[in-house]
């Protein structure tokens, strides 16, 4: 029978198992840190692989009986009470087993944090545990102290993999919070931390700001891209799997146009794959059509990027995708591309930087996602 589990490659999901490629060196150290209880942080532009690489490393300690994983998004999280929620819930669904071990302190624990607790059926293998938090006088440390517990009991680290964690910079008196977070969380003896996002500059600030709660809270890792010659191996295996063919050449060009982005390569392969004859080499025209479907199917998000800039932020973009990186300033670029003072012109690169829709390195600028380059010079040029 076929297995309905394998993908040709892989769109718009955390990479499965079957379709995760390289990343050795990165998987080795993050299982070190698991091992060993180092908290760790993980940063990279969107779409690079970071959710991918945490749920292959979980995958790959699933055995490991002195651990124990629990992996949330909070993407949804919009204050403090919604995070201390979700980190709960996930850690009563996650812990398995385990928490049969701590369910008697664990409803004692709760009915003396919370006044509204109601227990569900016990002695089934899901324990379930609805609660309210009270805001007013939530003790935000015995929550939080919640894994601690479930991890002391059952004799297993805990590593909780929180995805999407910029979000808490977002979210009102975001420093209080994440003073108290940090607080208890660095004290603690059995349980570690994982912490990954995909708004790679919120994340750089609220963990390499040394006045930042966060600062030096773990080991910072910042993934880099996986290499063509990994891609070009995948992409042509891939193909031979679907029953077509790809020269490495043209493998390889998938990756440059791409620049190595993870989820463009995987797109970009799909596609070409797609528009290749059946049981045929995928040709230049292919390709070719390939690259237009994937800019097409990106617009949407290219245009929510977009929406919200203003004139001067479209001009400065558009001065970049013209070459000026490094000489923006110059009066003569700001009169040819209407990007107003001086001073407007670094409120322009701040705002810019700030939404990761331009990059600064040693003060040169750009674009640095390949597919929202073309599709804007296509636009704007
Ligand atoms: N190691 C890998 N092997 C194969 N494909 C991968 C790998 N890592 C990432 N990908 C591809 O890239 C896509 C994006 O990966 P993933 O969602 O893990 O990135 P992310 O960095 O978490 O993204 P975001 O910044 O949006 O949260 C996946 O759907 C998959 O197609
Ligand atoms: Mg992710």
């Amino acid at each position: 029978m076929k297995d309905i589990t394998t993908t040709l490659f892989d769109i718009g999901i955390s990479s499965n198992m079957s379709n995760f490629i390289g990343r050795e060196e990165e998987t080795y150290h993050l299982e070190s840190n698991f091992i060993n209880g180092i908290n760790t942080v993980l940063i990279s532009p969107r779409r690079w692989g970071k959710t991918s690489l945490v749920n292959h490393v979980r995958e790959a300690l699933s055995d490991n009986e002195s651990l124990s994983f629990v992996y949330l998004d909070i993407f949804a999280c919009k204050n403090e009470y919604d995070f201390y929620k979700a980190l709960t819930s996930a850690i009563f669904k996650q812990a398995g087993s385990g928490i049969g071990k701590v369910w008697n302190d664990v409803q004692d624990f709760f009915s003396r944090i919370t006044p509204s607790l109601s227990v569900g059926t016990q002695g089934t293998p899901e324990y379930k545990l609805s609660f309210d938090f009270h805001q007013k006088n939530m003790d935000y440390e015995s929550i939080l102290s919640i894994p601690e517990k479930v991890a002391q009991k059952t004799g297993r680290r805990m590593i909780i993999c929180l995805d999407e964690f910029q979000q808490v910079g977002e979210f009102p008196d975001s420093e209080i919070v994440q003073r108290k977070l940090r607080g208890v969380w660095q004290l603690q003896k059995y349980t570690r931390y994982c912490l990954f996002g995909s708004r790679r500059h919120m994340m750089m600030n609220m963990f390499q700001d040394v006045s930042m709660p966060f600062f030096q809270f773990g080991d910072v890792i910042h993934l880099e891209r996986i290499p063509s010659q990994t891609w070009v191996k995948f992409i042509c295996d891939r193909f031979s799997f679907g029953g077509k063919h790809i020269d490495a050449s043209l493998a390889e060009r998938i990756c440059s146009v791409t620049e190595c982005y993870s989820a463009y390569v995987q797109q970009l392969a799909y596609f070409t794959y797609m528009y290749a004859p059946e049981n045929g080499d995928a040709t230049e025209e292919a390709f070719s059509k390939a690259v237009d479907a994937l800019i097409l199917s990106n617009e949407p998000q290219f245009m929510q990027v977009i929406e919200p800039l203003t004139s001067y932020q479209m001009n400065f973009l558009k001065a970049i995708l013209c070459g000026h990186v490094k000489d923006y300033g110059m009066e003569s670029v700001r009169t040819e591309f209407h990007l107003g003072s001086s001073s407007n012109i670094s409120r322009l690169k701040q705002t810019l930087i700030g939404k990761d829709v331009i990059d600064s390195n040693m003060r040169e600028l750009s674009i640095p996602n390949p597919v929202f380059r073309m599709w804007l010079s296509r636009r704007l040029l």
